[in-house]
């Protein structure tokens, strides 16, 4: 398996109800963690796995991504004047060659796999990554990020590749989750995958994560537009039907996940990001320990 994966699929046409008021007229995807939007650590991500072709599937009331991605030439010109050199650079640094980024509206909510199916002419009939922005993935100190891990795994595996994580059994109903096969290292072959299970009925607590490499034979699924969970059309029963036909591994990943489409993990990527970062740590650390006493 040599082939690259050099497109990336970033679904962002979601409501953000679980964060209202904040995402009244606001992409949940633009929220900040310390100083970036979601949004933004999602593309680094996937750019340091290799990939430079970024699809946005976006929907109404999502235009604030565009122009995230955009120059602000207001912005830069006022900064260069001011000899900002700090923020030119953040925002220049940022920017993507010309024409890599495209957007495609997604016209109706009728799931992630619609989101996703809604790319499909982007993907040339290329092996795909797709990034769901609200699963913040801190890689550890001098490790890696997730897509990166799962991209040098997948040239050896080929197929479908899913992140993963352990979760409490109470939880599998936020999730897909897989019935696991051989366990090698950090791969498990994925032999059955279910979309929200009521606990009682989950395979195991082996939950899929926001990161996913596709292979092309999904988007055939995709076309058939079959309703599961939700009576949405969900990635994860496109995933399954491909189970027998190619190889289908989950990958558990070093790093932290933050649930960022949750009020709580958001505050806790915030604090955990703020910690990692030298201009704040040593200042926020204190002040946190003082809290308890
Ligand atoms: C989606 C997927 C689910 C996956 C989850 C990861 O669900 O449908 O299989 O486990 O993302 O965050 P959502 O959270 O969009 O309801």
């Amino acid at each position: 398996m040599s082939a690259r994966i050099t497109k990336a699929i970033f679904p962002v046409g979601g409501l953000g109800t679980r964060f209202l008021p904040a995402t009244k007229s606001m992409p949940k995807e633009m929220l900040p963690v310390v100083d970036k939007p979601l949004i933004q650590y999602a593309v680094e991500e996937a750019a340091e796995a290799g990939i430079t072709e970024f699809i946005f599937v976006t929907g109404r009331g999502k235009t604030a991504i565009e122009d995230h991605f955009d120059h602000s030439t207001e912005i830069e010109d006022t900064l260069e004047k001011r000899g900002k050199d700090d923020g030119l650079t953040a925002v220049r640094g940022m920017m993507k060659p010309p024409g890599s980024v495209a957007y495609i509206r997604q016209q109706e909510p009728a799931g992630l796999g619609h989101a996703i199916w809604c790319a499909r002419h982007y993907t040339n009939g290329e092996p795909v990554a797709v990034l769901l922005a609200d699963d913040l993935i801190q890689p550890d100190k001098g490790g890696v990020g997730c897509l990166k891990q799962m991209v040098a795994a997948w040239q050896e595996t080929g197929g479908n590749m899913v992140a993963a994580m352990d979760v409490a059994k109470e939880k599998t109903a936020s999730y897909g989750i897989i019935t696991p096969g051989v366990v090698d290292g950090a791969l498990t072959e994925v032999k059955g995958l279910i979309e929200k299970p009521h606990p009682d009925d989950a395979p195991s607590t082996l939950a899929v994560v926001g990161r996913y490499i596709l292979e092309p034979g999904v988007f055939g699924e995709l076309e058939k537009m079959e309703r599961g969970t939700g009576g949405e059309i969900q990635i994860t029963d496109s995933l399954a039907r491909r189970i027998g036909h190619v190889p289908f591994f989950s990958h558990q990943f070093s790093g932290t996940r933050f649930d960022c489409g949750s009020k709580l993990g958001f505050l806790q990527a915030n604090i955990s990001y703020a910690l990692s970062r030298d201009d704040l740590a040593d200042r926020l650390e204190p002040w946190l320990k003082s809290l308890n006493q």
